[in-house]
């Protein structure tokens, strides 16, 4: 992992291998960015490389140039951070991605000073992209393979004006290191975790911190009446799992609850997935990894929030015990559900997690799960989808992860869709119209939405992650292939949000 520290030393006199420097989209040729303390010449040959090479600033484009006068470090690297003043990305995140992008290209090397803008924020940002963009699973790789894998950039100096009171490096690395920490969880195979495995490596992680774990096994889900994880868990040879994490710090200024969908491989069941769908689905306890790991965070940065979470882990195979479509179900509170088709596993087993959190009475249920295949036909994979039953609330959640760089987008839940889940053996079904099934799977969601003491219903919003949680392609900014640790950083900032 890439060791971070923050520096207002001179850029053009260190001695690293590399210096790392933004640039942005100009009129026909890409820009060096302004706001670092590069003499004259120095900028004026960077300014007539970058044009002579042909580069444009955009973003990701990476240009390495050797040779430049009054600069220390044998290479430059100049990173594109595309047109300055578009609103999304906003500033910040196109900083943390080009930090990224530059760090991915400097797999290999020993240290690095990054000088993309002098500001605290921008430091900041720039510390995140480089801590993110230096995360490589290397785990299951043989003695051969690893040796030619390269490892991460080693140390990185991120440059900021001035002396500050704030520990930027130390907060980037707390956020990082949960971001790092849902992604291990997503990368590692399904055969290696399992709802058992994922349950210890949580109660591993929150050892000596101010989080409790509390571990539900088959016989105490059977007692808690959670009939949706149940269901769903027992086509597996591997048991299913509820994990509830409470963070309760003294004086907190709110009690949120993160609900998340802990499916360690979803074959879909009996109604079982054709191979090409199978493939990524070691990714379907994204929700639950980017609860855990924002939860470990939330206790390490002291955030004056109260926040309980529930894991809802399961395995959805095909066993002789699987469940099947006709059968029915009774869920955590009482209600029963007709199974239609065994691959809409998600939201029987979140359904119980949004029950019990209902219970207590938090100030805002926030779920996040990789619900349905609608949401990355609808949105993309790099856009997750936010839906509420509560407009403030839908704002705040969509604002809070725009504005941690993860692109968020707002989708309604129209009264109209309840209608398509009507069953005529049970209390509902668990699938309803193929149109609109982002909004079909929140909407059953909604049902197991508890009541307070005044009888309304609590807030509560829905982040559907099935796009963005995996990255089948070239990596790209901070973002790798694989797992990317999507909502991590969202979650933060939405808790952060009521502190
Ligand atoms: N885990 C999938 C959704 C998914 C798809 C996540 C692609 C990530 C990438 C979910 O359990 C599922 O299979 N949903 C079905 C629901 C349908 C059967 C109503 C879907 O979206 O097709
Ligand atoms: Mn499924
Ligand atoms: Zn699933």
């Amino acid at each position: 992992m890439t060791n971070l520290t923050l520096t207002d030393s001179k850029i053009a006199s260190a001695k690293v291998d590399a210096l790392v420097l933004a640039s942005t989209t100009g009129e026909d040729t890409a820009v060096l960015a302004e706001g670092t303390d590069l003499p004259k010449n120095a900028v004026a040959f960077l300014n007539q490389n970058l044009s002579a090479t042909g580069a444009t600033g955009k973003a990701d484009e990476v240009v390495k140039l050797a040779g430049v006068p009054g600069v220390t470090a044998k290479l430059v690297v100049v990173v594109g951070t595309g047109k300055p003043g578009a609103a999304v990305p906003d500033a910040l995140e196109r900083y943390r991605r080009a930090a990224g992008a530059a760090t991915r290209a400097l797999a290999g090397k020993d240290s690095a000073v990054f000088a993309l803008g002098g500001g605290v924020e921008e430091a900041r940002a720039v510390a995140e992209g480089v801590l993110l963009g230096g995360y490589a699973f290397q785990t299951f790789l043989g003695e051969g393979k690893s040796a030619s894998a390269k490892a991460p950039l080693a140390s990185a100096q991120v440059y900021v004006k001035g002396r500050h009171k704030e520990d930027i490096a130390g907060q980037s690395a707390t956020v990082a290191d949960a971001v790092r920490y849902a992604r291990d969880l997503v990368n590692t195979p399904p055969n290696v975790l399992f709802p058992e495995s994922f349950a210890h490596s949580v109660s591993q992680h929150a050892d000596g911190t101010k989080v409790t774990i509390d571990v539900w096994d088959t016989d105490r889900l059977q007692a808690e009446g959670c009939g949706g994880i149940l269901g769903v868990g027992q086509g597996s040879g591997r048991p299913p799992r509820l994990v509830t994490m409470t963070y309760k710090p003294r004086g907190a200024k709110a009690h949120l609850a993160f609900v998340g969908k802990g499916i360690t491989f979803d074959s879909g069941g009996l109604c079982i997935k054709p191979g090409t769908g199978m493939v990524t689905m070691k990714c379907d306890m994204a929700g639950a990894a980017a609860v855990a790991a924002s939860i470990l965070a939330l206790a390490e940065l002291k955030v004056p929030v109260a926040v309980t979470g529930y894991l809802c882990l399961a395995e959805n195979m095909t066993g002789d015990l699987a469940q099947r479509p006709g059968d029915v179900v009774t869920m955590r509170g009482g209600r029963t559900v007709e199974i239609i088709n065994t691959d809409a596993e998600g939201r029987l087993v979140m359904a119980d997690g949004i029950a019990l959190a209902s219970e207590q009475q938090p100030d805002a249920i926030v779920d996040i799960a990789t619900l349905t295949g609608a949401c990355v036909i609808a949105l993309g994979n790099r856009t997750m989808g936010v839906m509420a039953n509560d407009d403030d609330l839908r704002e705040r959640v969509t604002a809070a992860a725009n504005g941690a760089g993860e692109a968020a987008w707002a989708m309604p839940l129209p009264e109209e869709i309840r209608g398509s889940m009507d069953s005529p053996v049970a209390d509902l079904k668990h699938t309803g119209d193929r149109a609109g099934g982002m909004m079909v799977a929140a909407k059953f969601l909604e049902e197991f939405v508890g009541k307070d003491a005044a009888g309304e219903a609590l807030k509560w919003s829905h982040v559907d992650i099935a796009g963005p949680a995996f990255n089948e392609k070239s990596a790209w900014g901070y973002t790798p292939t694989g797992g990317t640790g999507s909502g991590v950083r969202a979650l933060i900032e939405l808790a952060r949000s009521y502190a």
